[in-house]
């Protein structure tokens, strides 16, 4: 009898500032929802995070790193059967990127829609902004990975990865596993409570009150965003109807709820928003108060969370440096 490899996925978030409800859908909960069906490694890529000068407090950024690894284990990661560890303890992450970059045509990166828009909010735009999703395609393919869940905002990214990847394969030999971006049917995209057109960010969040739910957001802050969410003067709550404010409270209750849209839509009608409004607060609430129980649980433990990490830095080392090694062997380098 054959034994079938279980197929390989990486992901990672940026510690950059508190994760918001976005991030949880669009990433941390299809991660624990498929972690038995895959092998995987999960990052916390510190890394990417000085992309933006002065967008992160150099003090913050270290203690971020770890408070972000403890809520992909209060989320429901496994530490026994996941790789977890911080990118910038495995510098075989930056080596790689070195050898990809020089593989990856300078118009590719200008493409990049994040970039455009990210350049926009600097004064002054480092390089690392451009070439970041060099980082992102080496944090990828040291690990042969086969599966990337991510949300939508990252499918280009993801693409540009395989395209490198397949460059590299032409230029140089079979070296890397192309991966595929795997994106969540529901929660792929969710949008700000203020500006439901605008995606819900981070680095918004951070300096823009009732913007999003942070994932570690005390009752009463979740309370206040989601009461004051934008919406509209009708009381249309049919999915396909709705103004874009309604069809994110809409949405966000389907992907925390698992009901379907038409008992959704059956249960919202002609009740008014601020029904809505209360029932996803509670099953916001619901859903995140066992994550922040745990959380604080972890976090009071430090020396475990740190001997995880280390564990987990050396064994993403172990595979990291075999694909190094075959970059190099490729390239002549070395
Ligand atoms: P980051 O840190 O911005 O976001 C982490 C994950 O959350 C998803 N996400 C969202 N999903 C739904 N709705 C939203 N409003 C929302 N905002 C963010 C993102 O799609 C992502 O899955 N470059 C990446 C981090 C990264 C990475 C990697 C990911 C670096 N290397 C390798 C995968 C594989 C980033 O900045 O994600």
């Amino acid at each position: 009898m054959t034994i079938k490899k279980k197929p390989k996925v990486f992901s990672g978030i940026q510690p950059s500032h508190a994760l918001h409800l976005g991030n949880y859908l669009g990433a941390l909960k299809p991660w624990v929802e498929s972690q038995n069906e895959t092998d995987n490694v999960f990052c916390v890529v510190d890394l990417h995070s000085p992309t933006l000068l002065g967008d992160i407090d150099p003090k913050i950024l270290a203690e971020n790193s770890r408070s972000v690894a403890a809520l992909y284990f209060a989320a429901g990661i496994d530490p026994e059967e996941n790789i977890v560890f911080i990118q910038s303890h495995v510098p075989e992450h930056t080596e790689a990127t070195w050898i990809l970059s020089c593989a990856t045509p300078l118009g590719w990166l200008n493409r990049m829609t994040q970039f455009k828009s990210k350049s926009q909010l600097v004064e002054s735009v480092g390089t690392g902004l451009l070439t970041y999703p060099v980082l992102m395609a080496a944090d990828i393919l040291l690990y042969d990975t086969n599966r990337v869940p991510v949300g939508d905002d990252q499918r280009q990214h993801v693409e540009l990865t395989r395209d490198i990847a397949m460059r590299f394969n032409n230029l140089f030999g079979d070296v890397f596993t192309i991966p595929e971006a795997v994106i969540p049917k529901l929660g792929a995209r969710v949008m700000s409570f203020d500006e439901p057109e605008t995606k819900m960010s981070k680095s918004i969040a951070r300096s823009k009150a009732g913007h999003a739910v942070n994932l570690l957001d005390s009752e009463k802050q979740m309370k206040k965003t989601i009461m004051s969410a934008v919406t509209d003067s009708e009381r249309e709550t049919r999915f396909e109807h709705a103004s874009k404010g309604v069809y994110n409270l809409l949405s966000l209750y389907q992907t925390l709820s698992g009901e379907s849209k038409e008992s959704i839509e059956a249960k919202f009608d002609g009740q008014g928003y601020g029904f809505l409004k209360k029932e996803l607060l509670g099953i916001v609430i619901e859903s995140l108060a066992p994550v922040q129980k745990r959380y604080a649980e972890i976090m009071d433990d430090r020396a475990e969370l740190e001997r995880i990490l280390a564990n987990g830095a050396q064994k993403a080392k172990e595979r990291a440096s075999v694909t190094l090694q075959r970059m190099k062997n490729a390239t002549g380098v070395g």
